[in-house]
């Protein structure tokens, strides 16, 4: 599949006579919310794990260079918590646009804290796009995090947001703080090297 998603995801739902649609955000959509919406709800969706394995282009990272954000992985009996927002359907032409470096929307069953339930969308970026990057040793992610950049700011920015939303939200996310702490240990040494060096 090509790197600009855009035109698939268009014709992938027909929203024709539809009012409003659940979005479940799991990565950048926690805490970068530059979209209209009707509603906002903490929500789990299940069979899910999120993962650092997809590159970034446009947003982290450049071609050349790309970094690293989340996509999400099918792990039976798995729970994946994030943010779902109720938008109109319009909306998804500006959220299409901003997810295009790799990710389809997919139909996906939302459960929120009241433990009610709807259905809803997700933006996954599955390993047949041409942006995938896969699996990596957490400290080998995370130096590749710590390096990147690109026109949407740094890829440490990115990661560092999401832990601190995924705090907030009272979630655990073991592969997601495990290369928060890494990237913590990697500038502690940089900055220790940097007045070791001005020292000597
Ligand atoms: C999402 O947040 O739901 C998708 C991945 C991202 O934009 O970081």
């Amino acid at each position: 599949m090509s790197f600009d998603t855009t035109e698939h995801n268009r014709q992938r739902f027909c929203f024709d006579g539809i009012e409003s649609v659940w979005l479940f955000g799991y990565g950048s959509l926690i805490y970068k919310v530059d979209f209209p919406f009707l509603e906002q709800r903490p929500a789990t969706i299940e069979g899910w794990v999120r993962r650092f394995w997809q590159g970034s282009h446009d947003h982290r990272g450049t071609p050349e260079a790309p970094g690293r954000v989340v996509t999400l992985v099918e792990q039976p009996g798995a729970r994946c918590k994030g943010m779902a927002y109720r938008i109109a359907p319009a909306v998804f032409e500006q959220l299409d646009v901003r997810e295009k470096n790799g990710y389809l929307r997919f139909a996906t069953d939302l459960i929120f804290d009241d433990e009610s339930r709807a259905e809803g969308l997700v933006y996954i970026a599955t390993e047949d796009n041409a942006a995938f990057l896969g699996p990596a040793h957490d400290s080998d992610i995370a130096r590749q995090i710590a390096v990147s950049c690109g026109p949407s700011g740094r890829n440490d920015e990115y990661l560092l947001k999401l832990a601190e939303a995924l705090r907030h939200l009272g979630d655990d996310d073991p592969h997601v703080f495990a290369i928060e702490s890494a990237i913590e240990s990697a500038i502690e040494s940089a900055i220790k090297g940097a007045i070791e060096g001005f020292q000597s």
